[in-house]
């Protein structure tokens, strides 16, 4: 891939795919689970594939993945990266993706837009939103949700009790994409270390403050095991010829 150095900072997708997804009571990697007739992470990376400002997607995969172009032969060509360097944790895996991108030519100062294989029912018109709202950001920023619901935080017996109530107010559900320059990202996920379970976290902890773009209530991440027929009826819906 050729290159400028200091030229406009260029758009690139990451997309984390080397979870085992033991929540969602999935016969292997929920990745892989049946979605509409197709592996979840196939649905996902259709939406990468189609978005022609990003230059290139890479899936971090797990090491051992003996799978992936089996389950999704449609991921190939020049934008369509693949690497078998996933870690134990999503954000061993992010860096580990990361790093890899940089081996591919991907500059500091260019975008990453990191985004869970399971969030499956993701739309293209999401993503501009992030990127239209973050592209001039010094910081970067997220897809996500304010709070509805009433938060309860539960002690540790089972069946569980609620120990106290957490004001919701100001509150957001973070969703994926997110969006950082290469640098900071690197930089933050280093500092941070393998336990954060997003990259605003790691961003946040070096002091910043990353931007919070709404996201989409169905753009959640497919998690449980009822999660599957939920995604399912609403692809239904939305591939249903308008009468
Ligand atoms: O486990 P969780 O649902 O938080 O995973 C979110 C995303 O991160 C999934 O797409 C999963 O495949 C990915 N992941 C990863 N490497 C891990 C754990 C999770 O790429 N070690």
């Amino acid at each position: 891939m050729s290159y400028t150095i200091g030229g406009p900072p260029r758009l690139f997708g990451l997309v984390p795919c080397a979870g085992s997804g033991l929540r969602a009571g999935t016969d292997g990697p929920k990745q892989y689970a049946p979605l509409a007739g197709r592996p979840l992470v196939a649905h996902t990376l259709e939406v990468w594939a189609g978005l022609l400002e990003v230059e290139a997607t890479l899936v971090v995969l797990a090491p051992d993945d003996d799978r992936f172009e089996q389950m999704v032969p449609q991921w190939q060509g020049p934008r369509c990266w693949s690497a078998r360097v996933g870690g134990l944790t999503r954000a061993e895996s992010v860096a580990a993706g990361l790093a890899e991108l940089a081996v591919r030519g991907v500059q500091p100062h260019d975008w990453v837009l990191v985004h869970d294989a399971a969030r499956g029912l993701l739309q293209p018109q999401w993503v501009r939103r992030l990127m239209s709202a973050c592209g001039d950001d010094e910081v970067g920023g997220l897809l996500a949700l304010p709070v509805a619901d009433t938060l309860k935080q539960a002690g540790d017996e089972e069946p569980a009790r609620v120990d106290a109530t957490v004001p919701r107010a100001g509150k957001w559900a973070a969703q994926t994409p997110q969006m950082f320059r290469l640098g900071l990202l690197r930089a933050a996920l280093a500092a941070a270390g393998p336990q954060v379970t997003d990259e605003s976290s790691a961003v946040e902890a070096l002091g910043h403050r990353p931007r919070l773009v709404s996201g989409d209530p169905e753009n959640f991440k497919l998690t449980w095991p009822g999660d599957f027929a939920l995604a399912e009826r609403l692809l239904a819906t939305r591939m249903a010829p308008s009468s």
